[in-house]
């Protein structure tokens, strides 16, 4: 892993101290002043958009990229530019000593974790009958597995603090099933339950967990089916008649980061414009 935004050593998860601590950002103002978050893939998308919210609502971000290097620099450079705090991790969520390095790498630089938003996901649509082995492997590995190991590896540092946030980026498809992507739609349907069985099995240590499943947003991830479908036949699918932008996926984000969201876990927020009202 490398961190572009400056150069810090690695620490255990659980290793923050009260030096560290004075690492966090000054901002006391926003709903999220004072916290620290980790979005996976912020390099672009959804999760770009969810850490330039962060940062604008007063969090300490650490934004993260898998291939795109340059990308998760520009976010960096346009949240400092703002007057925020942000640092850039190479991540590869499918590996579990990639997700433990981005987890103490983010409470080295800013001495604590507040809000772990996992965000990274992969979707290749494909016809049933032509998805490999390894075409189901990776998608579970990097939309639902991930998942897990994001958990497993930052409760320590949530159960020292007897406190934290988890939220967890799902999809409508995992709610209604798909049959353009039928292993995306499998993963993200086990990752709503992975975030109902984590809110239960958190709790007791004062973590909250919950989901933000989106319907369809313009991001790359579906650029190629906007090219392939007409708008007009996706836009008659929702009844808010838009397609969906990052910032309404970021909004959902801050509320569930927030104190407004105190008592909720273990949830599914739809942001979807109302294709699916579940
Ligand atoms: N867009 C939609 O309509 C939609 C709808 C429902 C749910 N979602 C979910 O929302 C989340 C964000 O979607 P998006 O549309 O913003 O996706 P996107 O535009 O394709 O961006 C994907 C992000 O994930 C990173 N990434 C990909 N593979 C990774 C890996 N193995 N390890 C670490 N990072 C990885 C990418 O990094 P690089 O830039 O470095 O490649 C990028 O930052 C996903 O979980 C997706 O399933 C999206």
């Amino acid at each position: 892993m490398t961190a572009t935004s400056s150069k810090t050593s690695m620490s255990p998860a659980n290793g923050a101290n009260a030096a560290n601590a004075a690492n966090v950002g000054a901002s006391t103002i926003g709903r999220l002043a004072g916290r620290v978050a980790l979005v996976s893939g912020s390099s672009r998308g959804i999760g770009r958009g969810i850490a330039e919210r962060f940062a604008r609502e007063g969090a300490c971000v650490a934004v993260t990229w898998h291939a795109r290097e340059q990308a998760a620099q520009a976010v960096v450079e346009s949240i400092e530019k703002e007057g925020g705090r942000a640092h850039a991790l190479q991540l590869d969520v499918t590996v579990r000593a990639s997700v433990r390095r981005a987890i103490s790498a983010t409470i080295e630089r800013f001495g604590q974790l507040d809000v772990l938003v996992h965000n990274a996901g992969f979707l290749e649509q494909k016809p049933f009958a032509t998805i490999s082995d390894d075409d189901w492997d990776y998608t579970f590995a990097a939309n639902l597995k991930s998942a897990f190991l994001f958990a497993q590896e930052i409760r320590p540092h949530f159960e020292a603090r007897s406190k934290g946030n988890l939220i967890h980026l799902a999809s409508v498809g995992g709610q209604t099933g798909g049959i353009k992507a039928p292993h995306y739609a499998a993963a993200k349907a086990g990752l709503i339950s992975l975030t109902r069985s984590l809110a239960k099995l958190y709790a007791p240590f004062g973590v909250r967990v919950n989901a933000i499943s989106p319907g369809f947003i313009a991001t790359d991830m579906v650029a190629d089916i906007l090219t392939r479908e007409s708008e007009d036949s996706i836009l008659a699918t929702i009844p808010l008649h838009r397609i969906g932008l990052p910032e309404d996926v970021a909004g959902a984000a801050v509320f569930l980061a927030s104190g407004d969201a105190d008592y909720v876990t273990g949830q599914v927020l739809n942001v979807n414009g109302g294709s699916y009202l579940g």
